[in-house]
């Protein structure tokens, strides 16, 4: 069996996709026509060709334009059940989905026209392919620490629906103290934490370890700027820290793809994971980022399923459920 073959055929687990950043350009163009808005383009190949950014912010910019075409329920449906169904044909088993509900009501559209959309898909999608999906709330870390506090109790009617909550969107000047206390609340609230730790960011080193030390989250997006600290590295090695490190999106907003950091982090025994971030705007879903790291590194097949055992190992999830996936993970293995 083929390298390639065997990435494709790894069972797989997401944990770090943003809904709103799976929204390619083909849906947008089908969403406006359905809700009468205008797009500056002809097709959606102009609109991707027009796609440029270089750094977190003009991502972020575009990212946000996108959003304007989701604006009721079965928008929110359609960009889910998209996203779950070419998950699933990358062999992606589960999936732990970050949603931006700030970008959504600020836009005038409520809380639960946004949920109801996503979890109506996610149970679709489980009963017609298998494939099984849990919600992370992000909270916006540009906008204030009250708006997200406001947030997080109006998600609480909806909590049997969501696993934890994530923060997201730019981190210049937001550092993860800023949500100290919402975050303190979420957890009494029984959700598991993570926050995004961006590449290259102002502070990045001391960002993770306020995550650890102030913060207790149960895990770190990105987070590959903790390799510039071997205490922080130790300990995030310790406690089994899981890092969802997203190269094919690192190598659009940031100088490179970072895979060099994912093998350094394999070498130290870290927890790291491969994901795709937002994949309908870098290009390439958790297949392709695993392709990509496994070129640059020369990984084979053990190291392909480590980092898929690792993913599983890290969602959140009961043990026993943990253990099924892993059992296939070496199943797939032994057949290669
Ligand atoms: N929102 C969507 N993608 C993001 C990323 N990579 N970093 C921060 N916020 C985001
Ligand atoms: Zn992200």
């Amino acid at each position: 069996m083929s390298i390639e073959r065997f990435i494709h055929d790894l069972p797989k687990c997401e944990l770090h996709v943003h809904i709103e950043g799976t929204l390619e350009p083909e849906l947008k163009f089908k969403l406006a026509a359905r809700n009468g808005i205008a797009l500056p383009f002809a097709d959606p190949k102009a609109m991707r060709a027009s796609y440029a950014f270089h750094d977190l912010p003009s991502f972020l910019a575009l990212y946000y334009g996108g959003m304007e075409v989701l604006l009721k329920e079965p928008d929110f449906y359609d960009l889910t059940m998209a996203y779950l169904a070419r998950a699933h044909a990358q062999n992606v088993r589960y999936a732990e989905i970050f949603f931006d509900p700030q970008a959504h009501t600020a836009r005038g559209v409520s809380f639960d026209t946004v949920i109801r959309g996503l979890r109506r898909a996610q149970t679709d999608a489980e009963n017609r392919l298998g494939v099984h999906s849990q919600l992370i709330l992000c909270f916006l870390r540009d906008w204030s620490a009250e708006f997200a506090m406001a947030t997080l109790l109006e998600s609480l009617p909806y909590k049997q629906w969501i696993v934890g909550v994530g923060l997201d969107s730019d981190e210049k000047n937001n550092p993860p103290a800023k949500f100290a206390k919402v975050f303190a609340r979420a957890r009494e609230e029984g959700y598991l934490l993570t926050m995004h730790c961006d590449v290259n960011q102002e502070d990045s080193v001391a960002h993770i370890w306020d995550c650890v030390n102030l913060i207790g989250v149960d895990r770190i997006d990105h987070g590959c700027n903790a390799l510039e600290d071997a205490v922080l590295c130790r300990v995030l090695a310790e406690r089994k820290l899981c890092l969802t490190v997203c190269p094919i999106s690192n190598a659009f907003v940031t100088d490179g793809p970072q895979t060099d950091v994912v093998g350094k982090m394999m070498d130290l025994g870290m927890r790291v994971t491969i994901n795709s971030d937002d994949p309908a705007y870098f290009g390439g879903y958790i297949e392709e980022n695993l392709a990509l790291v496994q070129s640059k590194l020369g990984l084979g097949r053990e190291g392909l399923a480590t980092l898929s055992r690792n993913a599983f190992e890290a969602a959140w999830l009961p043990r026993a459920v943990k253990d099924g996936y892993l059992a296939m993970v070496d199943d797939c293995l032994a057949r290669a």
